[in-house]
């Protein structure tokens, strides 16, 4: 049987529609100065980020409830926003306040959509699924990130796949053969995998097999402690929506490095994300040692992920050539977190089923 007579699985994976109900990342603290308004995106919907001039963060769409100009092109006053077109004004809460040139007796019509938005770890994470759910979901656990132990790295690249395929990259460690110029011959050794509810996590060991062991692997272990040789476990885990590696010796607690990530799907089709990483790397007991190996991991990590994006956007061009899904999946660890995406996202819209 050839590739083209595969038969097909119930749900196709690369339709089925990230959960909206979670905590996305959407823009860095630093991008939203006090008084400035930005435009962002999530699964096909704009959303204008707004922070006002005492530093609140505040979303709505991206969209002027007049004439839909968007919101993202307007001047912040105060704690409102105004439109840059005919200067209608809004809240917090997609509102309209004023419409400066209508009369007295005119209606103020219904606003726009507001999303809740939180700040933390120099992130602002907006909820773009049921408000009403927004105060039960957590945000992602980065303590990490404001540990005077650590230094954080962060990354934001668009990637032109399904978020599916970066959850199954990430997971299969099978795949270091791709990265074997800048790994060198490392050998993953899956120790335990493990699931619960919302999670899949696989756990593993990395042999090196003899010959020259490269700078790049052994830069991922910059924060070990000295009296530790080797920090070769790695763990990791989709906690869905999110994603993390982290890197770790056999009996410590405090890892090298912890790499969270989340892929935001762009576009309606979800055929694009926007791949948003934060790596946590521990420094190193000689002061100022981390400042130096900086830009060494920043290329290193950069070349890594280049190899990755590069794999998996060749996945998703197969994918729309053959008209759906044709993957023989042979590795217990990437079905799971398959199944995981699939019973967790939303299914295909109706009638987007091949
Ligand atoms: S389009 Fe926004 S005020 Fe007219
Ligand atoms: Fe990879």
């Amino acid at each position: 049987m050839n590739q083209l007579e595969k038969p097909r699985t119930a749900v196709d994976l690369r339709k089925v529609r990230i959960n909206p109900n979670f905590w996305y990342p959407l823009a860095w603290s630093h991008e939203i100065g006090r008084g400035k308004v930005r435009g962002a995106v999530f699964a096909g919907e704009p959303i204008a980020i707004v922070r006002t001039q005492s530093g609140k963060v505040f979303a709505l769409e991206d969209r002027c409830a007049h004439r839909q100009f968007p919101l993202s092109l307007g001047v912040v006053c105060g704690e409102h926003l105004q439109c840059g077109y005919h200067a209608w004004r809004y809240d917090e809460h997609g509102q309209i306040t004023s419409i400066p040139y209508a009369g007295r007796d005119t209606a103020l019509p219904p606003g726009v959509r507001f999303y809740p938005c939180r700040e933390a770890y120099g992130t602002i994470f907006v909820f773009p699924g049921d408000p009403n759910l927004a105060e039960r979901v957590p945000l992602p656990d980065l303590s990490l990130r404001d540990s005077p132990d650590y230094k954080p790295m962060y990354f934001s690249r668009q990637v032109n796949c399904h978020y599916s395929f970066m959850h199954e990259n990430l997971m299969d460690m099978n795949h270091q053969f791709l990265h074997r110029r800048l790994m060198g011959r490392v050998k993953p050794e899956l120790l335990n995998t493990s699931t619960g509810d919302g999670w899949v996590e696989a756990k593993y060991h990395f042999h090196h097999l003899g010959g020259r062991r490269h700078f790049g692997s052994d830069l991922l272990s910059i924060g070990g402690d000295s009296s530790e040789k080797t920090y070769d476990i790695m763990t990791i885990r989709t906690e869905y929506p999110y994603q993390t590696l982290t890197i770790a010796g056999a009996d410590s607690d405090s890892p090298s490095v912890r790499l969270w990530s989340v892929y935001v799907p762009k576009d309606h089709a979800q055929r694009t994300n926007q791949s948003v990483g934060i790596l946590m790397v521990r420094k190193p007991r000689i002061p100022g040692l981390i400042y130096l190996l900086w830009p060494l991991l920043r290329h290193f990590t950069e070349s890594v992920f280049a190899e990755d994006r590069m794999a998996v956007e060749a996945e998703q061009r197969a994918y729309d050539e053959l008209g759906g899904d044709r993957n023989y999946e042979v590795y217990p660890v990437t079905l799971a977190v398959r199944e995981l995406l699939a019973t967790r996202g939303l299914a295909p819209k109706p009638g987007s089923e091949v």
